[in-house]
């Protein structure tokens, strides 16, 4: 109608070096598409290091950290941009929550639930804000912001 131009948003999905391994990457963009999401951009990346610590960067602090930017850079990452109708909040919803384990208990059909492995290898990723959204499109299909000053070129798409 009129006003969908309006409400729609953006997002970034990225499915994880461990659902990228495990082949999922086909099931994944096809329940995107299936839920009215469309995908404006999309590719196959690999992070370094430096590109991992800078994407995840509100984390540094956690005791997770190194442990995480590990398996972000341990292989190919699958990158979409999707737009769409509450985009941000639909994706959130279908990935499930962070903990996979939490995800099967409380949203077994989630992407988590299904395909996820444990709080660090769970799967895929989604943007939470619009804010993020666009400081971590810059990492993979250009810089759209002031701050999104990243090593673009250390993330090679494949
Ligand atoms: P967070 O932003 O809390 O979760 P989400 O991906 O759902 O927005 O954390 C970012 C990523 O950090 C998360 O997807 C996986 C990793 N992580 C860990 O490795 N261990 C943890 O205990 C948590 C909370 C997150
Ligand atoms: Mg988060």
């Amino acid at each position: 109608d009129h006003d969908e131009s309006y409400q729609k948003d953006i997002t970034l999905a990225i499915v994880k070096p461990d659902a990228f391994l495990a082949a999922h990457v086909d099931d994944i963009r096809q329940e995107i598409l299936h839920a009215g999401l469309q995908i404006k951009a999309e590719g196959e990346f690999v992070l370094d290091k430096a590109s991992a610590e800078l994407f995840y960067r509100e984390h540094k602090n956690r005791n997770f950290f190194p442990h995480l930017v590990s398996f972000m850079s341990s292989g190919p990452v699958y990158v979409m941009l999707l737009s769409g109708r509450d985009a941000i909040k639909k994706w959130r919803l279908m990935i499930g929550p962070t903990d996979p384990e939490k995800a099967r208990k409380d949203s077994p059909l989630s992407i988590r639930a299904r395909f996820g492995t444990d709080n660090t290898r769970n799967a895929v990723h989604g943007s939470d804000s619009h804010e993020s959204v666009l400081r971590e499109m810059g990492f993979f299909f250009g810089n759209y912001t002031e701050e999104s000053r990243t090593p673009a070129d250390a993330c090679q798409p494949v």
